[in-house]
C-alpha cells in the first residue's frame, strides 16, 4: 500500500501493547501515540483542581483543555492515576473531546496508536489492527514488576484485584467498551517474550501494508 499507514493496537492493561507498539513504530518509521496517556492526563487535570474524575462536566473540560505537554507529566502512573483515568474514560463527552487529538496526530504521516478503541472507533479503517491480550495473572505480574522497578511498593494480589476491576470497567462501559475489532489480528502474549510478540506482530503488519 502507499500513503500513510495507521496501525491500531488495542487490548487490556499490561498485555504488552506499549512495548510492542513502540517497537513497531520504530521499525516502520511511524510516529507513536500511547492514547492511554490522554485519559491519564485528563484524569490528572481533574485531580489538580480537587475535582471528581467521575463528574462529566469537569472531566470534559479537562479533556478539552489538554495540551501535548500534559502527556509528559511524571505523575501519570500509579493507582491514583489509574483510577482517575478509568473514570474519565467511561464518560462519552471525554472520549468525544479526545477523538480529534488522536485523529490529528495520525493525519499527516500515519501512526501506530495503542489503546482500547483504536481499531473499533478512532480508526475503524486502519490498515492493520491488532488485539493484544494475556492472562490476568500474567498481566498483573508484569504490572507489579513495573511498579517495583519504578520504586513503588505494591502487593501482587492487590495489583491483580485492581486490574480485574479496571478490566471489568473498561469492558462494561457503554462508551467504546474494550472489544476486538472483527478484523483484528489477535495476539496472546501470555507465553511470549517481547521478541516473539514483535516477530508475530510485524509479520502480520507487513502482510497488511506491504514493503515500505
Ligand atoms: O492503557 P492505560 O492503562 O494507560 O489506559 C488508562 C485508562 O484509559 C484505562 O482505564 C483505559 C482507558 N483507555 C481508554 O478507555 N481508551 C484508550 N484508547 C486508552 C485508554
Amino acid at each position: 500500500m502507499t500513503g500513510k499507514p495507521i496501525v491500531a493496537i488495542d487490548g487490556p492493561a499490561a498485555a504488552g501493547k506499549g512495548t510492542l507498539a513502540r517497537r513497531l513504530a520504530a521499525e516502520l518509521g511511524l510516529p507513536y501515540l500511547d492514547t492511554g496517556l490522554l485519559y491519564r492526563a485528563a484524569g490528572r487535570r481533574v485531580l489538580d483542581t480537587g475535582g471528581d474524575p467521575a463528574d462529566p462536566t469537569v472531566a470534559e473540560a479537562a479533556a478539552r483543555s489538554l495540551l501535548p505537554s500534559d502527556l509528559n507529566r511524571n505523575d501519570l502512573r500509579g493507582p491514583l492515576a489509574d483510577a482517575a483515568a478509568a473514570s474519565v474514560a467511561s464518560i462519552p463527552a471525554v472520549r468525544a473531546a479526545l477523538l480529534a487529538f488522536q485523529r490529528d496526530f495520525a493525519e499527516r504521516d500515519g501512526a501506530v496508536l495503542d489503546g482500547r478503541d483504536i481499531g473499533t472507533v478512532i480508526f475503524p479503517d486502519a490498515v492493520a489492527k491488532l488485539f493484544v491480550t494475556a492472562s490476568l495473572t500474567e498481566r498483573a505480574r508484569r504490572r507489579w514488576q513495573e511498579l517495583r522497578t519504578a520504586g513503588m511498593d505494591a502487593e501482587i494480589a492487590t495489583v491483580e484485584t485492581d486490574m480485574r476491576q479496571r478490566d471489568a470497567k473498561d469492558a462494561a462501559r457503554t462508551a467504546a467498551p474494550l472489544r476486538p475489532a472483527a478484523d483484528a489480528y489477535r495476539l496472546d502474549t501470555s507465553d511470549l517474550d517481547a521478541e516473539a510478540a514483535f516477530r508475530s506482530a510485524i509479520a502480520f503488519v507487513r502482510g497488511r501494508i506491504g514493503p515500505r
